[in-house]
């Protein structure tokens, strides 16, 4: 068997499992921000990345794609209920997205965590060549670095959360609070998107061990050496996007055309708006709608000069709170449409799609403002895609302030979400906005965005974690 020097642990591969026509099997790369930010990083290491396909029931060989050798972790139905759906997706995501739902707490889906979460360093663990750099990811796994530090103390480990890490009187709710954090303490360094975040983790460590913390250092008893301590690093790395990337595809003649294209179809609005979601209860879809409609009802805008396009890509579709969002989300904009469209112009274009890059792309250059509401939120890729897009120094982007997103991007409108006047006044400026003063805060944007791309980012944690064996103790 092939032993790597570099190993990405994920739940999702950058691939999906797609049964074909005639039932044979293809791959299709999977959606979400965490797959974006990883696969030039992947390109560019002779690594494997050991996930799962998105199928329940089904064994896979190890493979290649585009590149990138790609280990396969296999799901029951009943681990996917209860580790993916359940305790992931019902109670950590819930949970340290602020409870904006009420997270569920159930011992089964505990147990099928930790089964998984084992099954996950398992495989990781048997292909990583000796001292191999572990790099593991987000909260579906966060037992994982102990888990692996235990079976393989010659790994360097390193864990980065994708999404918000709450303060301690929310995470305090957390029945196995304190194996939580021992399992992310296994790692060398655990960052996060947002010092606040990085600033919880560590008040929590405080507070449920009482370990040391100086700055961004913890130092974590050692379980292998008595009374010695081992430096574990948690700080702050603010994910980001292929910028470049999102450029070039934004200058080509077609991408163009095609929003062109878009533009007209929709009845060429002065004012196209849009919001690009998951379908999730944290991105803040119905907060937008509402002022959206208000602003329709009290004449502050008209579906003659501007429409909403929204697209909600499905989600965790199995989960009730998804399910109930997505009924509650298609009353919202049935009701908005019947009393505000006209035979010509419609108030919101909704679309419960995925869509391909290209085509996002041209709905980013198509869009007059950006509408970004969510509630609570890790980074928001979205944001920086938009401004990554907008080679023409045009197009207005409206933040919430609890995106991770609006630590970096203070040019833009921001915008408390929960606050419906103060979002609704925020649109209409946002609207209006004098193209001078656009051009000025778009180029300020895309200065911020490109200074920190994705290969930026995944370089500066990799180079913490291989420095992190080197820091001289006593100096912080
Ligand atoms: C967020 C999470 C990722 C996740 C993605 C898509 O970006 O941080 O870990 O992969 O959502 O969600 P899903 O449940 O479909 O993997």
């Amino acid at each position: 068997e092939h032993a790597y020097d570099m190993i990405v642990v994920s739940n999702r591969l950058p691939v999906d499992y797609q049964a074909g026509p005639n039932g044979e099997t293809q791959w299709r790369n999977s959606p979400g921000g965490l797959v974006t930010a990883l696969e030039p990083v992947m390109r560019a290491a002779d690594g494997a990345w050991v996930g799962w396909t998105g199928i329940a029931d089904r064994e896979f060989d190890p493979f290649e794609h585009d590149g990138i050798s790609i280990i396969p972790v296999p799901l029951t139905a009943s681990e996917l209920e209860e580790y993916y759906e359940g305790f992931s997706n019902d109670t950590l995501w819930p949970l340290y997205h602020d409870v904006i739902a009420p997270p569920s707490f159930h011992r089964e889906w505990w147990d099928a965590y930790v089964r998984v979460n084992r099954r996950f360093a398992e495989a990781a663990a048997r292909a990583a060549s000796d001292g191999a750099v572990v790099w593991v990811h987000d909260y579906q796994l966060q037992l994982v670095p102990r888990m692996l530090r235990e079976s393989r103390p010659d790994l360097v480990i390193g864990f980065f959360n994708h999404i918000p890490f709450p303060a301690y009187g929310i995470y305090s709710q957390l029945p196995w609070r304190r194996q939580v954090i021992d399992g992310l303490l296994g790692a060398d360094v655990i960052g996060f998107q947002r010092a606040a975040d990085a600033g919880n983790f560590s008040r929590a460590v405080r507070r449920l061990f009482g370990y040391t913390t100086r700055g961004t250092i913890i130092d974590v008893p050692d379980s292998r050496k008595a009374g010695e301590t081992r430096r574990v690093v948690a700080r702050h790395f603010p994910i980001s996007i292929d910028v470049a990337g999102f450029e070039e595809i934004a200058r080509r003649p077609e991408v163009q055309a095609r929003a062109r294209e878009i533009r007209s179809s929709l009845g060429d609005p002065e004012t196209i708006m849009l919001g690009v979601d998951r379908l999730d209860y944290t991105k803040g879809i119905r907060h937008r709608m509402k002022a959206f409609g208000e602003l329709l009802r009290d004449g502050r805008l008209s579906v003659e000069t501007a429409t909403l396009v929204q697209v909600a890509s499905p989600s965790r579709e199995r989960v009730e709170t998804y399910r109930q969002l997505r009924d509650e989300i298609e009353l919202m904009v049935g009701r908005l449409n019947g009393d505000h469209s006209t035979l010509g112009h419609q108030a919101i274009a909704y679309l419960h799609h995925g869509y391909p890059r290209e085509e996002m792309v041209a709905l980013y250059l198509a869009a007059d403002v950006m509408l970004v509401t969510a509630l609570r939120d890790g980074m928001n890729l979205v944001a920086k895609e938009y401004v990554a897009c907008r080679f023409d120094d045009d197009g207005v982007l409206l933040l919430s302030e609890f995106t991770g997103a609006s630590d970096e991007l203070r040019q833009a409108v921001l915008v408390n979400p929960h606050d419906i006047e103060g979002l609704k006044d925020a649109m209409v400026e946002a609207v209006r906005m004098p193209k001078r003063e656009r051009t000025r805060r778009m180029r300020a944007l895309r200065k911020r965005v490109r200074e920190n791309d994705v290969a930026n980012w995944s370089a500066t944690f990799l180079e913490t974690l291989t420095g992190a064996g080197i820091i001289q103790p006593g100096v912080s």
